[in-house]
């Protein structure tokens, strides 16, 4: 992978000497890289108060939202300004292991000063981010996240493409990140580091505009670090028409409770209001104490489009390219007991081969939840699978918290919960556990690599929810 990454950039330069009239050197807009930069910056979250520290990419907080197609080559160009090391992971994408990001795994951190290029083509359409995979819990909560749009070959129908990126700040009364909690065992062995004030796409309450009838399709992530978020969307009346990215065979109500885990995205597809003026709320709901989280209001100009088009029910979005033959006969299963956290009973786990009561493990490393019986990620993957496989992973939720699981490389889809067979579950990369829940995940595992399984409440990552499988 180093290579083919070196001779890509070395070609682009040598064609752009080559054919630069007069011998002048290439501009530099003939650079095909995609500039991100991790750096401090501020951002205004609260209205009231002072703008926020944080770290941003692109100087926003979330960073900017990278369109790319499906099916063609990306070139991103990651520059560290932070004062720590970094990466940064493509959630969700189906890409090669040397691009997925994963610090200590798929690649060396980037140093502070540091640069990567990320190279790969993206297969699938559709909705995806973009965050640090290294000390995810400090770097994702000060700011270091955006969207990734994939679009699709042909545009799909319709006439606004909005985003709402959800995110779970701890912030003190100045606006100021609280720094303090950063670390905090206990917040790490209980819900994770959650926080106190929400915004969408980086504002509190914001408003999104709409142009009268405009069929819109909103692109929802959490980028929370450990917070459950819910969302009324009733007001709105659309329909869900992909989750984690990959399109639903059949587009499903949003109703007035989408929950969004930790990582989940979702794609929401509703008509405007025909009238100019009228305004809808989105709410968050997950708390006994709803809040607004964003309104819509028609104050575009323009009139309304009176044409026939399909119903919303009738909307799908095009298949991506995914693996969807599961041979379940033949498959391998890898069970996954999660243990440890608050009130878990979790006695002792092997760290770096080693066994440990759980209160050394705390107090020396900071861990304090297991993967079948190994807290942290291990120097051997759970498995070494035949690249083409089907593999079902039986994670047996045995703590007393809910899990956001998260998968590298792959799609999986539900095919049992609780012991009961599940027909048709949607493909996602992110599948919430709630406590002392049992799924059965399968998937063909066809991408070649190390790919990470973990949660993806990140203070529970840090603290031991971790491991690695490899397909060979
Ligand atoms: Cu959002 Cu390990 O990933
Ligand atoms: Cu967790």
């Amino acid at each position: 992978m180093i290579s083919r990454r070196h001779f890509l950039g070395t070609g682009v330069a040598a064609v752009g000497l080559v054919t630069a009239p007069g011998g002048a050197w290439p501009s530099a807009a003939a650079s095909p890289f995609i500039d991100l930069r991790a750096a401090p910056a501020t951002a205004l979250l609260m209205p009231k108060a002072a703008a926020t520290p944080v770290w941003a990419y692109g100087g926003e907080v979330p960073g900017p939202v990278l369109r790319l197609k499906q099916g063609q080559p990306a070139y991103i160009r990651v520059n560290n300004g932070l004062t720590q090391p970094t990466s940064v992971h493509w959630h969700g994408l189906r890409i090669e292991n040397a691009m997925d990001g994963v610090a200590g795994l798929t690649q060396d951190p980037i140093p502070p000063g540091g640069r990567f290029d990320y190279i790969f083509t993206p297969p699938d359409a559709g909705t995806y981010w973009y965050h640090p995979h290294h000390r995810s819990w400090e770097q994702m909560a000060r700011g270091l996240y955006g969207l990734v749009v994939i679009e699709e070959a042909e545009p799909v129908a319709v006439d606004q493409d909005l985003v709402f990126i959800a995110d779970d700040w701890r912030l003190g009364a100045d606006g100021a990140i609280d720094d303090a909690s950063f670390g905090q065992l206990h917040d790490w062995a209980h819900g994770g580091r959650l926080g106190n004030w929400l915004t969408i796409n980086g504002r509190s309450t914001p408003q999104l505009t709409a142009r009268p009838r405009a069929r819109i399709r909103l692109r929802c992530v959490s980028t929370a670090n450990a917070r459950i978020m819910a969302f009324d969307f009733s007001e709105l009346d659309g329909v869900v028409v992909a989750l984690d990215g990959q399109p639903l065979a059949t587009p499903l109500p949003v109703g007035d409770r989408l929950v969004l885990a930790p990582s989940q995205r979702a794609d929401v597809v509703f008509d405007a209001p025909t009238d100019t003026g009228v305004t809808r709320t989105i709410r968050e709901v997950s708390t006994s104490n709803p809040v607004p989280a964003a309104t819509l209001a028609v104050t575009m100009a323009g009139d309304p489009d009176t044409g026939a088009r399909p119903p919303l029910g009738a909307f799908r979005l095009p298949a991506n390219p995914l693996p969807t033959t599961l041979d379940l006969a033949e498959a391998e299963t890898l069970p996954l007991l999660m243990e440890g956290g608050a009130m878990g009973g979790l006695a002792e786990a092997t760290f770096k081969g080693k066994t440990m009561g759980l209160r050394e493990l705390a107090r020396e490393q900071n861990l304090v939840w297991a993967f079948n019986g190994v807290a942290g990620l291990p120097e051997t993957p759970l498995r070494r699978v035949t690249r083409g496989r089907t593999v079902v992973i039986d994670m047996n939720n045995d703590t007393r918290w809910p899990h956001a699981m998260h998968l590298h490389g792959h799609h999986f889809r539900v095919i049992e919960r609780n012991g009961k067979v599940v027909a048709d579950a949607p493909w996602r990369d992110t599948e919430l556990l709630r406590a002392d829940e049992r799924a059965k995940i399968a998937f063909v595992a066809d991408n070649p690599g190390k790919w990470l399984v973990h949660c993806h409440m990140v203070e529970h990552m840090a603290a031991g929810m971790v491991t690695w499988f490899e397909v060979i």
